[in-house]
């Protein structure tokens, strides 16, 4: 694993009043540009040729490298390119998705916002459990074989692919009749199947909420929430049930958007408990914790009971319903501030205060 001597050792080289905030193409990066131009940092956008149209359309890339695939990020000459641009790179959904962990752990030498450490973590679904309920959290049950499944469960599969190829089962039956559907349309390889994560099913409504833990502050900030707006299983509802059932529809999980909520006032106090029992834990874990962004995925039953199914340490894809303002952020900051925004403040404040090897592991 690249040291964290070794790391400040390229800050250290870097030209303060110079810095350029980078990241991939992708998922929250006009956030993250958004946020570090307000903030009065150049940006950097590590692009595919094919989406080049997106960073250029909104004016928000100073500079654009083209890459063939993600995985060109740890090329010699992309890596020195931002380095020599003085880049601090921002992680979000697409670094788990499409580069290695253990690239990322052993050969990204470019100083990145918040603490590689807890990848590890995050991209594990058992470790994660044992995050979260650690942090006494409730969680919902897990199956370990198909046989064991006694009510409504969802099969999930490797990788934060936005929920694709997952689907609801209610016997080992239902099971194995349902894989075999989803791989002939093509939704699911026989591999991945191996590995599937079976899941308590809570009923219940979505509700993301987005946090950042400041280390300098030593605060956690409840900034935004969202829930998401899925492919198919949220348009099921519009079909009457006489026709789900003719045509057996098949309810899926693709991610195509994010919607902003509020919740009930009084659901806020465990919301924020919550996030600070994650991030207590995450200290003891893989010191010194979350650095930043992070955001629980929950499900919030008719008795008000908080279920989480997952937590990922980074910047969420949900919190671009936030860019301008999002409500909670206006509760605490006014207008202007969102996670793209926050990120690039707390940047500016560890180069104001030369404590950037604090929040850039
Ligand atoms: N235990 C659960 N109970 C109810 N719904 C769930 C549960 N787990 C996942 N979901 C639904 O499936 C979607 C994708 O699940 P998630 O585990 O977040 O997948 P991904 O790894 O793709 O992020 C969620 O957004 C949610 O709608
Ligand atoms: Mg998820």
């Amino acid at each position: 694993m690249i040291e964290k001597e070794h790391i400040f050792d390229i800050l250290e080289n870097y030209e303060k009043e110079k810095i350029t905030i980078g990241t991939l193409g992708s998922h929250s990066a006009l956030n993250i540009f958004k946020g570090a131009k307000e903030e009065g940092f150049r940006t950097v956008c590590i692009c595919k040729k094919e989406n080049e149209i997106i960073y250029r359309r909104f004016s928000l890339a100073d500079e654009i490298v083209i890459v063939k695939d993600f995985e060109s990020l740890l090329d010699a000459n992309v890596q020195k390119r931002l380095r020599e641009l003085n880049t601090i790179l921002i992680p979000h959904g697409s670094f788990n998705a499409y580069l290695d962990m253990d690239d990322i752990l052993n050969k990204l030498n470019v100083p990145m916002f918040g603490n590689r450490r807890l990848l590890r973590w995050e991209i594990d679904r058992e470790l994660q459990k044992k995050w979260l309920q650690k942090a006494g959290l409730k969680i919902p049950k897990k199956f370990k074989d198909p046989n064991e499944i006694d009510g409504l469960a969802i099969a999930k599969f490797p990788g934060a692919k936005g929920g694709k190829g997952y689907f609801l089962v209610n016997s080992s039956d239902s099971f194995y009749e349902k894989a075999e559907d989803m791989i002939k349309r093509g939704h699911l390889t026989r591999e991945e199947l191996e590995n599937t994560y079976l899941q308590e099913y809570v009923v219940g409504v979505n509700v993301y909420p987005q946090y950042f833990h400041s280390i300098f502050k030593n605060e956690i900030e409840l900034l935004g929430m969202d829930k998401r707006y899925e492919s198919t299983v949220d348009s099921i509802g519009r079909i009457p049930a006489r026709e789900q059932l003719k045509i057996g529809i098949v309810p899926t999980y693709t991610i195509v958007g994010n919607i902003p909520i509020t919740v009930r006032e009084r659901l806020l106090k465990q919301l924020l408990e919550m996030g600070d029992n994650v991030v207590k834990v995450s200290k003891e874990i893989a010191p010194p914790g979350i650095i930043g962004p992070f955001c629980l995925e929950t499900v919030i039953t008719d008795n008000l009971e908080i279920f989480t199914f997952e937590i990922s340490a980074r910047i969420v894809a949900g919190s671009n319903v936030g860019i301008g303002t999002s409500p909670y952020a206006y509760l605490k900051y006014g207008e202007g501030m969102y996670m793209g925004r926050r990120i690039a403040r707390e940047i500016k404040n560890g180069i104001g205060n030369d404590e950037l090897d604090k929040i850039v592991l």
